[in-house]
């Protein structure tokens, strides 16, 4: 009965605070009245979420919270306070939102890449990302690594070979071009930090080889940051020259614009190009760029596993053998 009770004001302590979400703030401001008094006023905003409140809605709580006194405020004074106000709301709004939790073919003791939805990720990279993405630390060679997308040598010498690398020196001391080799790195799209800057109005694109280890959520973030575009800007947050809005970033404003948009790319195997599909492919992608190795790390497991487990039962019973003849 006991136990019940306990597990009953659990799922209520649980519920209480899981139902909420992102909670409107209550705001304490001391306003100055007309006659010279200041008056304490505490709002709340109620129902409202925080991205749907508009400068009348800021207004009308206000009236309401002062009530008699609302008709003493002088009109500078009333100014102040809304834009106190709002500037407590904007940066309620500019911290970041969790991302949902999608489910993925990785994830799991035992989870494994799906080798269709990493050639298919690759091809997004290529298609989309890299023309302002690095991923330095991924050579074309591994592409056709166990536990990776699985393309033949073949096909991997053919995607090597449509860039351009730059070699040499040869006999006569010079540089010279040739078509890229399964041992060479991904090309970068910019030859300096700088020129990619500038190229992006000052942000600079991350590499991308280990973006999915390097952010809180890995994957998930990556996946709410791509199909994140389409929430509309809050009445009340003042965009940035240059930057786009994108909840699940941190700040809120980017300076990535949107870049999944339906059908961009043809996939060879007749997968529908939708944006969530894209953006799927193209996390896993990155996933298992960021941990190459995974398949192989999760496949020792159960060896590692059965051996302990043989290992216990051995130590057990050379225990009962050693002490069979002694009171304990
Ligand atoms: C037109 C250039 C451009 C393209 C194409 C592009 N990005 Fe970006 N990306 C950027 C810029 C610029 C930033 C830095 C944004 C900032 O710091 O505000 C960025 C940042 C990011 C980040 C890091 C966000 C963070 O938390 O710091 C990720 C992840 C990302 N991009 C993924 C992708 C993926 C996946 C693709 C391909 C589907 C892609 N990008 C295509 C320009 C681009």
């Amino acid at each position: 009965m006991r136990i019940a009770k306990l597990f009953l004001s659990i799922l209520f302590v649980v519920g209480l605070t899981g139902a909420s979400g992102p909670a409107s703030p209550d705001v304490d401001l001391d306003v100055q009245l007309a006659d010279g008094s200041t008056q304490k006023v505490h709002l709340t905003f109620g129902e409202k979420p925080l991205d749907k409140l508009t400068r009348d809605d800021v207004r009308a709580m206000l009236t309401i919270s002062l009530g008699d006194q609302a008709a003493q405020l002088s009109s500078e004074e009333r100014t102040r306070v809304e834009d106190e106000i709002v500037g407590h709301i904007q940066s309620s709004l500019r911290y970041k939102k969790s991302p949902d939790h999608q489910h993925w073919h990785f994830s799991g003791p035992l989870g494994t890449f799906d080798r269709m939805a990493l050639q298919r990720g690759y091809q997004v990279y290529r298609e989309v990302c890299a023309s302002c993405h690095s991923m330095d630390l991924i050579a074309f060679r591994n592409l056709s690594d166990p536990g990776g997308p699985g393309f033949s040598e073949d096909e991997v010498k053919a995607l090597a070979a449509q860039f351009t690398y730059e070699d040499g020196p040869d006999e006569f001391g010079d540089m010279f071009d040739r078509p890229g080799k399964p041992s060479d790195y991904f090309p970068n799209p910019y030859t300096n930090e700088n020129q990619g800057r500038a190229a992006n109005g000052g942000a600079l694109p991350p590499d991308l080889s280990l973006i999915t280890k390097a952010r809180k959520y890995g994957p998930d973030y990556v996946y709410a940051l791509m199909t994140g575009y389409d929430k509309p800007v809050p009445p009340l947050v003042e965009m940035q020259v240059g930057l786009y809005y994108n909840p699940y970033f941190s700040g809120r404003q980017i300076a990535m614009p949107n870049q999944l948009f339906p059908e961009m790319v043809e996939y060879a195997d007749g997968t529908v190009a939708t944006q969530e599909q894209m953006a799927k492919d193209v996390v896993e992608f990155l996933t298992w760029a960021g941990e190459p190795k995974m398949e192989a790390r999760k496949a020792m497991a159960i060896p590692v596993l059965a051996y302990l487990f043989i290992l216990t039962i051995l130590m057990y019973m050379s225990y009962k053998r050693l002490w069979r003849n002694i009171d304990h």
